[in-house]
């Protein structure tokens, strides 16, 4: 399609349609110039193609699909190839289904463990969550079905999620809450992005000139297409002019006259209409060229679900080697979710699964010695008769076996789109569950089936956790190829799991009053806030067991100094001197010096997935640019590297650093400094030149040298103990106060500012 040359030939009217969509899940097309439809779904685990009653709520069936693990499993694989390989799964099942768009991924960070959609969201790590997002839109788009990255920006809960101001500093937005979004636009050229619900520091993301054209495309480069949120549309006219395209749903609800009335009445420019339009017309053009016939099956793509699944479990305790489990030791399966797993969330991606195997099942058809009891009912938890029979029959079966594995987790009510947990709780019955049959089993595992964190009060009563996550169609088959050793666990955790949610960073701002939420926890979230505070957790981010066991050596960087233009090469090796094959994530974290800005202990700035034989080692490598060592400054407003030492760490997990060296990267931008006489000595001395002055000026006040005002002093002269001086007693003195004390004269003083602002 010659996109310009279409809309010039379009009417008005016909250019404003094409602004929102055909119903809930397509474009609108015009026969008349023979523009089809285009269809997109949700996504983004799994494909949620509605044939019959539309909507967005998940409420209404879709066709058959395979279920893949959601988010905040798949980020536990710490895999970007494990990324791709699901972009191309779905990539080729959109086409077999005739789709041009997945809605996904969801790349919002997990400011609260509280938020009702973590499950659908990768982590609480920017960079981990762009990293692996931006795999994934590689090969969904490899195989001609965009991708629509989701949901910008801000939109952390599911409390006012439609409705609700996020109020979010600079530093932390671009720290914090955009990179994920940065690093999806910027290199995976993602052809759609969804604007959030919310506003953004009071303005709706859907009208948000800053968000929508200043920095998604004239900072980032983005070419593609904003879509609203389902039902996101505020000021049409405004949304348009901030750089929103694609109104959605369409339908008798689409605003597309507000669009002609404004353009009639002068209001809106009618050129910025046209660019409106072809970027949604070029989007539809592209699906057109890019669809094609793809060999796809359903079996295959289960079979990919199901090992997908089992690189995203993480092992949280094998005391004793209880796991893996032996075939023929008689073992009790306790708990409904060992025949129904459960394995996706509520809400908007809600996939109609193509095949659910139970762990049971599949566990019993493999020949295992197992034996079977409820444990709990999810939908009566109320009946304490009940509960208690269901309880007592588990203690009896476990009691009986040799080990008992109880299948727990969070119910569906727990976890949805539209509504935030107000706990980190199991249920209560769960929880009186596995802790008497801990009492009579000693050889008791859990398997967690739970889309973001809970709170574990007999965890040090169990010998072994697996957290299955909501792992998709195939959770129950990885489940058990996990716990019978055929698959050996790799997951490692995205996020942390904190003692108490009082613990948490957001806690004494979430979900916000009256509409309002601050975020005033800062750049401090998650594993960021807990090294700050030095708090103890139940898990920390990154951490996750193996049957086998790893060991780092050899860490070398390429350069001991560089400047924060260069990259620098790291590498190390890496063993597995276990006895199984197994996978390991290994994790670089950059720990800055003292610094001028309050900055975390250390930051993710690396990860690589490896795969080793027993006695097997490989060198790994990572590449790291200055970026890596910056943190935003809003004085610049731009990433700024201070000079100084950054310590390059190697990790097992954030709380496992295994090897360290230090590389000194010297900054090349230079913060704006203004010279006054209410400046501190602190903040003077952060230049060479003040520093000297201050030196200098105190080693004449103190009689120590003989030096003059005017000379340039050689700062190696002069005495340690104006170093401590200054350091002990002055870092916060105004300038002004210098020459009330005498050190210099008004004057002086007025000459060295002068000289120092020119
Ligand atoms: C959700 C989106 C989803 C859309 C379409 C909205 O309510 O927030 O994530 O893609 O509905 O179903």
């Amino acid at each position: 399609m010659d996109v310009e040359n279409t809309v010039r030939q379009l009417t008005l009217e016909e250019k404003a349609a094409f602004c929102s969509g055909y119903y809930y899940w397509h474009t609108k097309g015009l026969e008349r110039l023979g523009i089809p439809k285009i269809m997109m779904c949700d996504g983004p685990h799994g494909l949620r193609k509605q044939v019959g009653a539309e909507d967005h709520l998940g409420l209404n069936e879709s066709v058959q699909a395979v279920c893949f693990p959601s988010a905040s499993a798949l980020a536990a694989s710490f895999d970007r190839n494990v990324m791709e390989e699901l972009g191309t799964c779905l990539g080729k099942e959109c086409q077999a289904e005739h789709v041009g768009m997945l809605l996904g991924p969801g790349v919002n960070m997990k400011r609260s463990p509280l938020c009702g959609r973590n499950f659908e969201y990768f982590s609480e790590d920017p960079y981990l969550a762009g990293e692996l997002a931006a795999s994934y839109v590689k090969s969904l788009q490899k195989e001609g079905v965009a991708a629509c990255v989701k949901h910008f920006a801000c939109n952390n809960q599911e409390t006012d999620r439609m409705s609700g101001d996020s109020r979010v500093d600079e530093r932390t937005l671009r720290e914090i809450y955009l990179p994920a979004f940065e690093k999806v636009v910027k290199e995976s050229g993602v052809r759609a992005v969804m604007c959030a619900y919310n506003s953004l520091n009071g303005t709706f993301c859907a009208e948000n000139k800053k968000l929508l054209t200043d920095i998604l495309r004239e900072e980032w480069g983005f070419q593609g297409m904003v879509v609203t949120d389902w039902g996101a549309v505020k000021g049409r006219v405004k949304g348009m002019e901030a750089g929103l395209d694609l109104e959605m749903p369409g339908g008798p609800g689409a605003q597309d006259q507000k669009i002609v009335d404004a353009v009639r009445e002068g209001r809106l420019d009618e050129t910025v209409l046209d660019r409106t339009v072809e970027r949604i017309l070029r989007f539809v053009s592209d699906c057109v060229e890019q669809e094609k016939e793809t060999a796809w099956n359903h079996e295959d793509a289960h079979r990919k679900a199901v090992e997908i699944a089992g690189e995203c479990m993480v092992l949280l305790e094998n005391r004793d080697q209880i796991l893996p489990l032996k075939k023929d030791v008689k073992t009790a399966f306790i708990g409904e979710f060992a025949v129904k797993p459960r394995y996706q969330g509520g809400g908007s991606s809600h996939v109609n699964p193509w095949k659910v195997t139970g762990t049971l099942d599949t566990a019993l058809e493999k020949g295992a010695n197992v034996v079977f009891t409820r444990g709990y009912d999810t939908e009566n938890e109320e009946d304490q008769k009940q509960v208690t029979a269901l309880i007592e029959e588990a203690v009896q079966v476990a009691r009986e076996a040799e080990a008992a594995v109880i299948f727990a987790g969070l119910p569906d009510a727990y976890e949805s789109e539209g509504k935030d947990r107000t706990s980190l709780e199991m249920p209560e019955v769960q929880n009186r569950l596995i802790g008497a049959v801990a009492e009579v089993q000693p050889n008791t595992v859990v398997v967690l089936h739970a889309g973001a964190p809970v709170l574990l009060p007999w965890r040090d009563r169990v010998k072994g956790i697996l957290l299955a996550y909501l792992c998709g169609e195939g959770a129950g088959e990885a489940e058990e190829a996990i716990l019978y050793g055929r698959v050996n666990p790799s997951g490692k955790l995205a996020e942390t799991f904190p003692l108490k949610l009082e613990h948490n960073p957001s806690y004494l701002n979430f979900p916000g009053e009256n509409g309002t939420v601050e975020y005033r926890e800062g750049v401090f979230t998650g594993y960021r806030y807990y090294d700050k505070k030095a708090l103890d957790v139940a898990y920390p981010f990154g951490f996750g067991l193996s049957y086998t066991e790893f060991d780092y050596d050899d860490l070398r960087l390429e350069k001991e100094n560089i400047k924060d233009t260069e990259t620098l090469r790291v590498t190390c090796r890496v063993k597995n001197t276990g006895t199984l094959p197994g996978k390991e994530a290994l994790q670089l974290y950059v720990e800055p010096g003292e610094g001028t800005c309050p900055r975390p202990v250390r930051e993710l700035k690396g990860f690589e997935k490896i795969s080793l034989m027993p006695g097997e080692s490989r060198k790994v490598s990572f590449v790291l640019d200055g970026r890596a060592f910056a943190y935003y400054s809003t004085e610049i407003s731009d990433w700024y590297v201070p000079s100084g030492d950054y310590r390059i760490q190697i990790g097992a997990s954030s709380r496992d650093l295994r090897l360290e060296k230090t590389v000194h990267v010297e900054g090349t931008k230079n913060l704006p400094v203004h010279y006054c006489a209410s400046m501190t000595v602190g903040q003077l001395i952060r230049e060479e030149k003040g520093r000297q002055f201050v030196m200098k000026i105190l080693a004449k006040y103190m009689h120590l040298t003989e030096l003059e005002i005017e000379e340039q002093p050689d700062i190696e002269d002069c005495p340690e103990i104006i170093e401590n001086t200054i350091k002990n007693t002055m870092m916060g003195m105004p300038l002004a106060s210098m020459v009330t004390y005498g050190a210099l004269k008004e004057e002086q003083l007025e000459a060295f500012l002068e000289k120092m602002n020119s």
